[in-house]
């Protein structure tokens, strides 16, 4: 029984790559993701007063609407538990507990999976019952905090898991998978932010509206294209979407030499394409295998370049029905 009612109060949020469409999410496009079995668990209690633990990072904050004071990090979670505590007035004390099982700042989508974390381990506190796609909703006010201006690809993702096409203002759609994907994703270990990435490509949309718009829309095509490479499993198309993909993200000054380098390693280890995946600038890259065998060779591959690739299987069942 005590165990039953400690496993009602936990709640999972899924990191994930963007195969396809980041930045232009945030300016309307679609964009094609993927939740990974890697993210937070959250485990909440009723205590004396609200606070958050985050491990193994060591942190322990209590809600403040203050961005300012204490480190940056802390003072950031701190208001980011404030904003999504607002939607519970009146409610008990909660003690939230994040194992987080994903790098910070590497376009994995950690902030949101903490958010969908917590929010979801406050709703089993709080009784109430929803859907992924209204929890990712609530988690918006924990990510506006981390990233200002996000689209909202990250908390919906994270959410509902599986592979989704995500269109800011428009429902999500789940996308079957007719195969399983064998991705591989590695950390160029180069910090970045997606606050700053987001506002360089904001920036280069107001100096070029144009230029930037074609390479948007033609990201939008590309989604649409591999969501039918998802449905039908054709990975050799799905793979050729993404490699296009990675030049516009080039041409958005998103690739570093690092992660050039180890996209290149992938695809000459096999890979059937290879990108950076989220923000850019920094972090991860994520190559799509013909199966587990193929991804493993292409992890050793990456791994030569920069350390600590690993791989990550979308399976159809991981889609939502
Ligand atoms: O770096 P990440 O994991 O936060 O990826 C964010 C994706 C962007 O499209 C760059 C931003 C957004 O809000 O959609």
């Amino acid at each position: 029984m005590a165990e039953k009612s400690q496993a009602q109060r936990t709640a999972f949020g899924g990191g994930k790559v963007i195969l396809l469409g980041e930045h232009g999410v945030v300016h309307g496009r679609p964009g094609l993701a993927a939740g990974i079995r890697r993210g937070v668990m959250a485990t909440v209690e009723a205590g004396e007063r609200h606070l958050l633990e985050c491990e193994p990072w060591g942190l322990k904050v209590e809600p403040s609407p203050d961005r300012e004071g204490g480190a940056r990090g802390e003072a950031t979670l701190a208001h980011a538990f404030a904003a999504v505590l607002d939607a519970y007035p009146d409610s008990p004390k909660a003690h939230v507990r994040a194992q987080i099982d994903l790098p910070g700042g590497a376009g994995l989508g950690c902030s949101a999976a903490i958010g969908v974390a917590v929010v979801g381990a406050l709703d089993r506190l709080y009784a109430q019952v929803r859907s992924p796609e209204a929890v990712a909703e609530a988690s918006m006010a924990w990510e506006r905090v981390f990233h200002g201006n996000p689209s909202g690809i990250d908390n919906a993702v994270s959410a509902m898991g599986g592979v989704v096409v995500f269109r800011r203002g428009e429902e999500v759609r789940a996308v079957p998978l007719a195969r399983s994907l064998w991705l591989v994703v590695g950390n160029s270990e180069q910090p970045s932010s997606t606050k700053d990435m987001v506002a360089n490509v904001t920036a280069l949309h107001t100096a070029d509206a144009a230029w930037v718009d074609q390479r948007f829309d033609a990201m939008a095509a590309l989604t649409e294209r591999g969501e039918v490479a998802c449905a039908q499993g054709d990975l050799a198309l799905l793979g050729r979407c993404m490699a296009e993909n990675q030049e516009i993200l080039r041409d958005l000054e998103l690739v570093t030499p690092r992660l050039d380098a180890m996209c290149r390693a992938a695809v000459s280890a096999g890979a059937l394409g290879a990108k950076v995946t989220g923000a850019g600038g920094g972090g991860c890259m994520v190559a799509l295998a013909e199966d587990e065998a193929a991804a493993e060779i292409i992890r050793q591959a990456i791994d030569r370049v920069a350390g600590s690739a690993f791989v990550a299987e979308v399976a159809p069942s991981m889609t939502a029905q």
